[in-house]
């Protein structure tokens, strides 16, 4: 018997070795696949060796799970559109934090009669789990714009409520742990689970607007530390590992992204991002001044240099495809084509990337935000398809405006500026964007796939 446990921990250590090596190699484009597929097969070594340790004794209700869970996840999988994944990565962070819940509240109650620090990490898991699970559900249901404003609802007291409500947890651990056998440890158990419940949509619903990304990151991480924590409940490793490696990896996501924005964690957790400011933001000056798609061409036609900026109308029009098309047709004309990468572009991290590889757009034509902004005033035409926040002036210019101190792409410095998108709607964060006035910039309106199409058209119909 303790020859299989030693085996299978083995198999644990190899497991959490392609973990590291997986994360490793997902920092590239180039090696992520390979990365992504080395920590699958460690993680589908890591079940079925648990599956094999002899503590499990029956298999029906594991079989029963793994069946209705994988139905659930693939129909998820395969019904949600690129759009609709960060939502998704935050419902799932919300079922991960659910799920240690549930391990914490089973073992206490299996076994209620437990050292006080057992206690310690059943009342941790299930504060952080819950947390995690209500936190997420606020989160899912602002990014789907559905039961709760988009906008950061703020309340008067609200960080003093929060702070109350962590105390009463707080007491409630320490009166849970100390003794999990009283015959009132279940109910306090059960109101710290309720407390918790109510603290998770308390931190999320004050949040909004552009923020939204750093929070689900953050909810990552949550749910990461809650697996941690059920691991020690449970006494095993792998989980332990596995959850701290999520925890970890979802902070440091969290701190790129925080600075991709200028802004602190506390600043965004305590914030209330997009809520009304008390400054007033500057008035917009300058009119708007459309051009058809031949009148764009020739702009595009006479240009030495162009540089795409893509955002999240590129994803909703899935224009990639034409885009490298249009690039491929420029390029012939003697044109240099780069496209600029916005670290929070789109609605998920890497979202652009993700998007301009699958129409197999070289790697080395994506230029981070911070290398191609020192080159800007040599460009000759900024052509931003569908990217409005990221190319947003007002950062760099209005103290009053919501988007203040964000780095963005600095498109208003090129020769001149072509912005495509369908009408003057607003980007996610909800603001104006002063560079659609400016002298230098001409827009295109339409959906991004039939306004690229139409200039692909156009340099076709001139023989390039
Ligand atoms: P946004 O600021 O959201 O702007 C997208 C623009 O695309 C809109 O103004 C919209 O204008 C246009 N658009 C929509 N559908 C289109 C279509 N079919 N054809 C052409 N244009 C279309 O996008 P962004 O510049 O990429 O910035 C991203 C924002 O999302 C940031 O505020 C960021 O913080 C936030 N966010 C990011 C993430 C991550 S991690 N990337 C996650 C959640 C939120 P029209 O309606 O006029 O067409």
């Amino acid at each position: 018997m303790e020859d299989v446990r030693t085996l299978l921990n083995l198999v644990y250590i190899l497991s959490a070795v392609t973990f590291i090596l997986g994360f490793k190699l997902m920092g590239r484009p180039t090696t992520a696949r390979q990365g992504n597929i080395l920590s699958a097969v460690g993680m589908a070594a890591a079940v079925v060796a648990t599956l094999m340790f002899p503590e499990v004794v029956r298999y029906t209700y594991i079989a029963a799970g793994l069946a209705i869970g994988a139905v659930i996840g693939a129909l998820f999988a395969f019904r949600t559109p690129m759009t609709g994944m960060p939502q998704m990565v935050g419902l799932l962070n919300g079922f991960g934090g659910a799920a240690s819940l549930l391990v914490a509240w089973a073992e206490f109650v299996a076994h209620p009669e437990q050292p006080i620090y057992q206690g310690i990490i059943i009342w941790l898991t299930v504060l952080i789990g819950t947390v995690t699970l209500s936190g997420s559900l606020v989160a899912w249901a602002k990014l789907e714009e559905r039961f709760i404003p988009t906008k950061p609802v703020l309340y008067p007291g609200q960080r003093t409520v929060s702070i109350l409500l962590l105390a009463a947890i707080l007491g409630g651990g320490i009166w849970f742990a100390l003794d999990m056998n009283a015959p009132t440890a279940a109910q306090v158990l059960g109101a710290v689970t309720a407390l918790a419940f109510v603290l998770g949509i308390l931190l999320v619903i004050p949040i909004g607007g552009a923020d939204m990304p750093v929070v689900i990151s953050l909810l990552n991480s949550y749910s990461g530390m809650a697996a941690c924590a059920s691991g020690f409940i449970i006494q095993n490793n792998l989980l332990i590992v596995a959850g701290a490696l999520v925890g970890a990896s979802g902070i440091i996501l969290t701190l790129i992204m925080c600075k991709a924005m200028n802004r602190s964690v506390a600043n965004v957790v305590l914030g209330g991002f997009g809520a009304d400011l008390p400054g007033k933001a500057q008035a917009v000056v300058g009119e708007i001044k459309p051009v058809k798609p031949d009148e764009a061409y020739l702009i595009l036609e006479a240009a030495n240099s162009v540089v795409i900026v893509p955002g999240y109308g590129l994803a909703v029009s899935q224009a990639q495809h034409a885009v490298r098309e249009l690039m491929e047709a420029m390029e012939k004309n003697g044109t240099e084509v780069r496209f600029a990468i916005h670290p929070v572009a789109g609605r998920m991290p890497g979202h652009m990337n993700v998007l301009l590889a699958e129409a197999n757009i070289s790697y080395d034509a994506l230029v981070e935000m911070d290398a191609i902004n020192p080159t800007m005033d040599t460009v000759d035409v900024c052509m931003i398809i569908g990217a409005n926040d990221v190319v947003n002036p007002a950062a760099l210019e209005d103290k009053n405006s919501p988007l203040w101190g964000m780095p963005i792409i600095e498109a208003h410095r090129a020769r001149t500026v072509i912005v495509m998108k369908r009408s003057m709607g607003k980007g996610f964060a909800g603001v104006e964007n002063p560079l659609f006035f400016r002298n230098n910039t001409r827009m295109l309106f339409g959906d991004a796939k039939a306004s690229l199409q139409a200039l692909i058209n156009e340099f076709k119909g001139s023989g390039n």
